[in-house]
């Protein structure tokens, strides 16, 4: 099979940084990219080797950044743009890559293509963003604002009302206003964020997370003419920069890999079966219920359809959308979800903070347009002090936990303790790292699953093969030891006990056999 992604992508293990929550280095009480360099070599420590930084462009902050108002500034906030050269600079010179969160789909109101397209007389931007030409009547499928321009109409929003959805046509024309993708207003809008990506790209970032990917095109039921688009827009970038990496947020492979992307998203919400968060996750010892086993087959006819691209999907411990992965598991049901996270063939994400375990911090008023999503931003625990050695400043952007709520949860406190979640997350880095069955693009052999437990597969690459084995269940489980020697190089709970021909799994445990 030919290697259709950078090959980088093969030993990757992404940290995703929520820039403002991270690390303040100036004493303003917000994370900034300053911050971010000083804090590389923890990150490399641990084990990642390339980060993903939620928006750090000028915004309006009405949604956390996802509001854009200049693609190509740093906002203030965070620094300059020099700063993120720096950072660029700085974690390649320790092996490590950078994506940046790229927003595709809307701008803030405030971006200066908007105002333009808010002017009756035409110009450039007139066909920028999806205008009617009649102020529309409330509809449930799609959300319209009016009121706030000289030009009679509403403009299409995607997610706030400050977020006008930017023009690049319908797949299905049905309407005098709508443009066909292949229509010049569209087409602008791809060459302008084409030039986007390039300037980033040129200025040493190694690829982008790509927000909302699937619903760039209106009306685009089999998500082709969308895919039409990023062929175009990802086509332009690695024609320049080979090496360059896509990430979609989309949840469904075949259309995302389709459209060019190395590596499509695997989100719970979207794609069903919620693996490590919500009411009942699979990780959570004896919660696994039989709707996994349907889950998991539609999903692996993604998985399979990515290797056959020469591509990958990612799990992730979380993001900044939805709830800490400790508020649904235990300290322990971590532990194993992790080892499926970085034994399972994909390209793996964690959220700051997971490595040591962060929950969801109840309390906080909403900042940012975040409302539910609040508890998964705090400020990153770094020490046991006050201001949790996020900041010098008392005054910080947004209240940092009391430290009898936090616990001892911090890089500092966890660093000292041998069997801390952030030592074993380091130690199955580490692990993963020593074997070559288990690099990203290791090939997968998924054992169906029957009735939700055990869950098994083999991993294999040059001469080294590997069995993976977990059993989150109440009751013991048998599985064929299909040849392998039974050598455990890798074990959770209570040691299997291995015959000639079989694992035997105690109840809560996970194994790694050769
Ligand atoms: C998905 C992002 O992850 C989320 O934080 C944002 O609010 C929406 N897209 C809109 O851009
Ligand atoms: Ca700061």
């Amino acid at each position: 099979m030919t290697i259709q992604h950078p090959s980088w992508l093969d030993h990757a293990i992404f940290y995703q940084i929520y820039p403002q929550s991270f690390y303040d280095t100036n004493g303003d009480g917000i994370g900034d990219l300053k911050g971010i360099i000083q804090k590389l070599p923890y990150l490399k420590g641990v084990g990642f080797n390339a980060i993903w930084i939620s928006p750090f462009f000028a915004s309006t902050f009405f949604d956390a950044g996802y509001d854009v108002c200049d693609y190509k500034k740093v906002a203030p906030r965070y620094g300059t743009n020099q700063d993120a050269y720096a950072l660029f600079k700085a974690a390649h010179k320790l092996g490590m890559k950078v994506i940046l969160d790229f927003v595709p789909g809307h701008t803030s109101i405030y971006h200066p293509w908007f105002k333009a397209s808010c002017l009756d007389k035409k110009n450039p931007y007139t066909d920028r963003y999806i205008w009617s030409d009649r102020i529309m009547p409330p509809d449930p499928e799609t959300h319209w604002v009016s009121g706030i321009s000289e030009r009679t109409g509403s403009y299409m929003v995607n997610f706030f009302s400050i977020q006008p959805a930017l023009n690049y046509g319908f797949a299905e024309v049905q309407h005098p206003w709508e443009q066909r993708p292949t229509d010049p207003g569209p087409q602008s809008t791809i060459k302008d964020m084409i030039d986007v990506l390039l300037f980033w790209l040129s200025q040493g970032a190694d690829g982008f997370r790509c927000d909302c990917a699937a619903t760039l095109v209106k009306r685009d039921s089999d998500k082709k003419e969308t895919a039409k688009v990023w062929q175009k827009m990802i086509g332009a970038c690695k024609e320049k920069y080979p090496d360059c990496v896509f990430i979609s947020e989309w949840s469904n492979a075949k259309q995302s890999l389709s459209g060019g992307f190395d590596i499509d998203f695997v989100l719970a919400g979207d794609t069903g079966y919620p693996l490590c968060r919500g009411e009942n996750p699979y990780f959570r010892f004896d919660a696994a219920t039989k709707e996994f086993d349907s889950w998991w087959a539609n999903r692996s006819s993604d998985f399979a359809f990515a290797d056959q691209k020469g591509k990958f999907v990612s799990f992730t411990s979380g993001n900044h959308d939805v709830n800490r992965i400790r508020a649904s598991l235990s300290e322990e049901e971590i532990r194993y979800y992790y080892l499926f996270l970085l034994t399972v063939k994909n390209v793996p994400f964690f959220y700051y903070g997971d490595e040591i375990g962060m929950n969801d911090e109840t309390g906080i008023p909403s900042i940012e347009g975040a409302y539910g999503r609040q508890v998964a931003r705090s400020p990153m625990q770094w020490d046991e002090s006050k201001t949790a050695g996020f900041s010098s400043s008392h005054k910080t952007y947004i209240k940092i936990p009391s430290i009898a709520e936090r616990k001892g949860i911090s890089v500092v406190a966890e660093s000292s303790k041998k069997d801390s979640l952030l030592n074993y997350v380091k130690g199955l880095i580490a692990f993963k790292n020593l074997h070559p069955a288990l690099d990203n693009d290791a090939v997968m052999k998924f054992h169906p699953v029957k009735d939700a437990m055990p869950l098994v597969y083999e991993r294999s690459k040059g001469n080294e093969k590997l069995l993976v084995a977990f059993n989150l269940g109440h009751e013991p489980k048998r599985i064929a030891l299909h040849g392998y020697q039974g050598n455990i190089l890798f074990s959770l709970g209570s040691a299997p006990k291995i015959t000639d021909k079989t694992i035997l799994l105690a109840p809560h445990s996970a194994v790694v056999v050769a």
